[in-house]
């Protein structure tokens, strides 16, 4: 299904496709410069198995951003969910409404889908977290500890 989302310079949010690998790995090594990246080929090839999961959103006909999704069953005790996995956006187009317009496609998915709860994972001090608390998420059910050894 194809969605257009007109945003300030023409940006369409569309489902992404294999071809569209080499532009997410390059958003995220933009994203992940200084930090080490757990997102490689096989890992996005894994995501885009579940068409319209994936979003992607385009500008000029260049990928700026990308969201990929998962739908996963009952896990930690809970039910059904929508989980948004990896996002990112071409820092140079950060904060222009684009992540917005990619959860609004993945949203509308997942209540297409029948989906009642949409759960993201973040280290709590991520940046990540102050787009999704303003897009009107809470805290969840969930809780990690962990111990060095
Ligand atoms: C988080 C991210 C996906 C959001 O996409 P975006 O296109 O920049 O976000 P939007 O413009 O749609 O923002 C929607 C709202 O979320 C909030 N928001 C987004 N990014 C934010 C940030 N970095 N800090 C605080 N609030 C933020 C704002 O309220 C914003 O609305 P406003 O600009 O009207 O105030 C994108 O900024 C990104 O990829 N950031 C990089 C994350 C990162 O550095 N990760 C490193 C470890 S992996």
């Amino acid at each position: 299904m194809e969605r257009s989302l007109e945003i300030n310079d023409n940006v369409r949010i569309r489902p992404l496709s294999k071809e569209d690998i080499p532009s997410i790995l390059e958003i995220d090594g933009k994203i992940t410069a200084a930090s080490r990246s757990s997102l490689d080929r096989e890992k996005i090839n894994y995501y885009l198995r579940n068409p319209n999961l994936c979003w992607g959103a385009e500008a000029s006909g260049c990928l700026i951003g990308f969201m990929l999704g998962d739908i996963r069953g009952w896990e930690f005790g809970l039910s059904e969910a929508g989980w948004i996995e990896i996002l990112g956006v071409d820092p140079s187009r950060q904060r222009k409404g684009v992540g917005r317009a990619l959860l609004t496609a993945m949203i509308d998915e997942f209540k297409n889908r029948g989906v009642k709860t949409v759960r993201v994972v973040a280290r709590w001090y991520d940046p990540i977290l102050s787009f999704f608390r303003a897009e009107g998420f809470e805290h969840g059910e969930l809780l990690s500890v962990q111990k060095d050894l």
